[in-house]
């Protein structure tokens, strides 16, 4: 088992990362109180049951699986079943699921009684490599992604990889593709761990521990993401732009990333990175309709007055942010479709 400690002093906390650890939640959690815990109607339901049987008063609710769920009627509902179990200040409230269940649950956590305690299991490779730690939690409304949301750090965060064994293989590769964009960034030596092995499940628990690393580097450095916290939108502005405009052919997060980060890499980095993209299974060109895309970035939330951040990699490990003319970030694309 490895413990890492997010240290952003009072609102700190351990991460626990090993195999078999959701069976012994109990050890790291403080679960003698009521507890609240949520899943989603995909995750496999004995997880938050195993919590359940480590609990003296908890109840679970499922609701159901996919990203509508991060909607003003689902956290409603949440905080009305907190009321109805009878939650007090001092209860808590348990994620055992992916993205969509921690961010939804911790922003349940955030708002009720003015904030209780959130624990998180995280479920998927990218919520055990990304989302689960950070504290950013959030709901979408009126088609806009994490519009409504709070700063609220877990009080703990556990990581089990043999939840992942579940996982179907396209989730598995998406999840991954937030640790390849962050070792690009930040750690060239788990960029050529990406290029020399394959991933699975004997070095998956060493790719989640670099990635939580690099993450937890960069939110004590930067918890309300004022400055460094942009490095983890690499790939993001113009991946955000994909998924926007293609919606409907239902591309994954991760893979839009992919194709996101294709663009903002140098020449080499591209020649290194599209062999480990191909090996994950994950877009390496995009043959969709580039025009069409460009049209979403102006709309993107990080695009403040005209102007938008954009994450460069030059060389694997390292970054620059440059504060672009979104017309010259468009003709920046533009150029390398051309
Ligand atoms: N808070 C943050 O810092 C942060 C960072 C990145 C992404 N996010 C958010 O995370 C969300 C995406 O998270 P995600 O990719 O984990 O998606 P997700 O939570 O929708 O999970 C993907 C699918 O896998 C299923 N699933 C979960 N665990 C499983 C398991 N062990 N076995 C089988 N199936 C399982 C779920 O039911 C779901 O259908 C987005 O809403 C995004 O905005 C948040």
């Amino acid at each position: 088992m490895k413990k890492l400690h997010l240290d952003l002093s009072e609102r700190g906390y351990d991460i626990y990362v090993g195999r078999g650890l959701l069976s012994e939640c109990k050890k790291y959690f403080n679960l003698s109180r009521k507890v609240f815990i949520v899943t989603d109607s995909g995750v496999p339901s004995e997880y938050a049951q195993t919590v359940r049987s480590m609990c003296d008063d908890a109840t679970v609710v499922t609701v159901p699986m996919g990203e509508g769920s991060k909607s003003p009627e689902t956290y409603t509902y949440l905080l009305e079943k907190m009321i109805e179990f009878g939650m007090t200040r001092s209860d808590c409230a348990v994620a055992v699921g992916g993205g969509v269940v921690g961010d939804l649950t911790g922003f349940a956590a955030a708002s009720y009684m003015r904030g209780i305690d959130f624990y998180n299991i995280p479920t998927t490779v990218l919520s055990q490599v990304d989302s689960s730690i950070g504290g950013k939690v959030a709901i979408n409304l009126g088609g806009i992604k994490n519009i409504v949301g709070a700063f609220h750090q877990p009080k703990g965060v556990i990581i089990d990889p043999d939840t992942l064994k579940t996982l179907p293989k396209r989730q598995i590769a998406n999840g991954l593709c937030e640790a390849l964009k962050m070792s690009l960034t930040s750690d060239g030596e788990l960029f050529g761990l990406f290029e020399r092995e394959e991933i699975n499940e004997d070095n998956i628990e060493d790719v989640i521990v670099r990635s939580l690393m690099i993450k937890k580097a960069v939110v004590e450095a930067d918890e309300r993401e004022g400055g460094l916290r942009r490095i983890l939108n690499f790939g993001h502005t113009f991946g955000h732009a994909v998924e926007a405009a293609e919606e409907l052919r239902g591309y994954y997060h991760g893979e839009c990333v992919a194709i996101g980060m294709l663009v903002t890499s140098s020449e080499s980095v591209k020649a290194r990175l599209i062999p480990v993209l191909k090996r994950l299974g994950l877009p390496y060109s995009y043959e969709g309709d580039v025009k069409g895309a460009l049209g979403f970035i102006s709309h993107d939330k990080k695009c403040e007055g005209g102007k938008v951040s954009v994450v460069f990699v030059d060389e694997p490990g390292s970054f620059r942010i440059e504060k672009m003319n979104t017309e010259d970030f468009i003709a920046h694309i533009e150029k390398a479709f051309s």
